[in-house]
């Protein structure tokens, strides 16, 4: 393993039960089904760089990502975040919290993500008081505003509920919420694929940005090849829950190994063209 990956996953792997309930299935004579969604998955991530899990729907890069920020069991394969042991077979999940505020995850949909009710600052706020990082008030406000100043919001948005903003704004604020722990590593989960074009190169651009700024670590998930593109310094590509192949960007759409990761670039109508990064 070399000593800059800050994230490593080993022999990941993840089952679900999908089978019919018992009494059709006795009925229907069929037998219990297993879905395998991610199968003996193993990559890492370099400190500060962006690893890209691109495939298509279903080829499992959410139950993947599930399993990385701990929301999701593995049946087996280990999981090292940062020198430390998050998950391995023998002892299950780590109960260290330290790890917990270290990472943290940005979704699709923010809007299903960010408590309709509650006013931005005080969803910025949350995290702060939760994980005990600033005890005073006056400075735990300053750090709002700051949280706010750094995705491009402004400080009177923090008495706004989410519903007042756009799909754009929304997600900046979510971004902001992921800040709020002063995470080292961020897992993005489609973070733009609800978003217009050119609403999506603008976050995509202020996550470029607070990488450098912040030395955040990203596993950067799509299924879009021109957004991984402009995002990775190195993309695996997720079939049918096995990953089929992995490069650096320019190694990869210049030659790609599978004729699978063609079909992804040949299903991605701005690919031809690019896109401003
Ligand atoms: N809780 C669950 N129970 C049963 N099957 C599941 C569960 N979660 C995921 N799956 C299945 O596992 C497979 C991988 O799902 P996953 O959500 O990881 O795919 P994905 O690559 O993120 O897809 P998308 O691009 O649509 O988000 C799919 O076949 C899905 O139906
Ligand atoms: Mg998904």
């Amino acid at each position: 393993m070399p000593d800059d990956s800050y994230l490593t996953v080993t022999g990941l792997s993840r089952h679900f039960d999908i089978s019919e309930p018992w009494l059709a299935r006795l009925v229907s004579g069929r037998g219990g089904r297993l879905l395998t969604a991610v199968d003996d998955v193993s990559f890492s991530i370099a400190k500060g760089r962006t690893y890209a899990l691109v495939g298509e729907s279903g080829s499992g890069k959410s139950t993947i990502a599930r399993m990385i920020v701990g929301l999701e069991r593995p049946d087996s394969g280990t999981i090292r975040i940062d020198g430390q042991t998050a998950f391995d077979p023998v002892s299950g999940p780590t109960q260290d919290s330290s790890l917990r505020q270290k990472l943290q995850m940005v979704f699709q949909s923010p809007y299903s993500s960010l408590n309709p009710r509650w006013r931005v600052g005080d969803i910025l706020m949350e995290p702060i008081r939760a994980f005990g990082l600033i005890s005073e008030e006056t400075a735990q406000q300053r750090r709002v505003q700051e949280l706010l100043d750094q995705v491009g919001l402004s400080a009177p948005d923090a008495d706004r509920f989410p519903h007042e903003f756009s799909g754009g704004q929304r997600q900046r604020i979510s971004i902001a919420r992921a800040l709020a722990s002063n995470p080292h590593f961020i897992v993005c989960d489609e973070p733009t694929s609800a978003l217009d074009v050119s609403v999506q190169a603008q976050v995509l651009n202020l996550l470029k940005q607070l990488q450098r700024d912040l030395q955040l670590t990203y596993l950067f998930i799509s299924h879009d090849m021109a957004v991984v593109r402009v995002m990775a310094h190195r993309i695996g590509v997720l079939k049918d829950g096995r990953l089929v192949e992995e490069n650096e960007p320019g190694a990869l759409i210049e030659s790609p190994r599978e004729p699978y990761t063609r079909m992804l670039m040949d299903s991605t109508p701005r690919f031809a063209g690019g896109m401003a990064g």
